[in-house]
């Protein structure tokens, strides 16, 4: 698979009527609690325009909108999830500080320093150029702008066992592939000449998700044996296998989760 195949890909599994049974419409570990967080962290105010890069269902730009009264630009690539978040802002009365776009994280279709704050929640892992992204990231903010990323960690080789199953499955989990160890991520900012770099360790967060998923797992098998819903082509003991193993790999600390916030220098 070429990386443009993988970002379709990745994007069309977020569309899909699974994820969002399993995820609900926020995507991360930690949901709106840790977007909160980000955008404490983030100094979050009026005067700040966001760009929300691979927003999703617009649950995170919405939310951020609302709390601190900032403008925000949601870019993601798959166009259902653009319109959903773009409908959800309407109905919830910001569409003046919220609105959506497709776009792509590795070109991004804005003049250089047209942004004060850019946030990426858990998506910078499924990104196949990393180093393009962050790049991105360091061009369309404003000189003293401030990033915030949250992401999936991974500390070393998966378990065969996870790698193996991940050939066909869920996209949350599907990310955890191209996770990297959180120096990596402070080592693609710091080429991209970020500075005054934070990080904050959220593995609670994931184990909580994980958790979440394996119960909306179980209702779901339940309601397709008794007819009540149907959800072709879904393998539950995969998906239920996958969901323990990831849950063992966060006990034993291989896979975690991280807020890492940086500022791009002035001058
Ligand atoms: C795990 S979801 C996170 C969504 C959102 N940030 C949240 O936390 O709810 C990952 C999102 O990244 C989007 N995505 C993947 N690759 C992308 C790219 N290259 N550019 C823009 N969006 C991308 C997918 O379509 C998906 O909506």
């Amino acid at each position: 698979m070429n990386d443009t195949e993988l970002k379709s890909c990745c994007a069309a599994v977020y569309e899909s009527d699974f994820a969002r049974l399993l995820l609900g419409d926020s995507f991360h570990p930690g949901g709106l609690q840790l977007t909160e967080k980000l955008g404490r962290l983030l100094a979050l105010s009026r005067r700040d325009h966001v760009l929300d890069i691979a927003c999703g269902r617009g649950d995170s730009a919405i939310f951020l909108a609302t709390q601190f009264g900032c403008r925000v630009t949601g870019i993601d690539l798959g166009e259902t999830n653009v319109a959903y978040a773009t409908s959800r802002a309407a109905a919830a009365n910001v569409s003046t500080l919220a609105r959506f776009e497709l776009g792509d994280a590795e070109r991004l279709q804005y003049s250089d320093a047209s942004f004060d704050v850019v946030l990426c929640e858990c998506a910078f892992c499924t990104f196949p150029n990393k180093q393009a992204a962050t790049s991105e990231f360091a061009r369309v903010l404003r000189s003293g702008g401030r990033l915030g990323l949250s992401d999936l960690t991974r500390s070393g080789e998966l378990p065969s066992e996870l790698a193996g199953l991940l050939a066909g499955l869920l996209a949350w989990i599907a990310c955890i592939a191209d996770a990297r160890p959180v120096e990596e991520y402070v080592a693609y900012l710091e080429r991209a000449q970020f500075q005054s770099l934070s990080v904050e360790p959220h593995d609670e967060a994931l184990a909580q998700m994980v958790r979440d998923v394996r119960t909306r797992l179980l209702a779901a098998e339940m309601m397709v044996r008794l007819e009540k819903m149907s959800l072709p082509g879904v393998d539950f003991a995969e998906a239920k296998a996958t969901a323990a193993c990831a849950a063992g790999a966060i006990r034993s600390g291989l896979l975690g989760y991280s807020l890492i916030t940086a500022i791009k220098p002035c001058g």
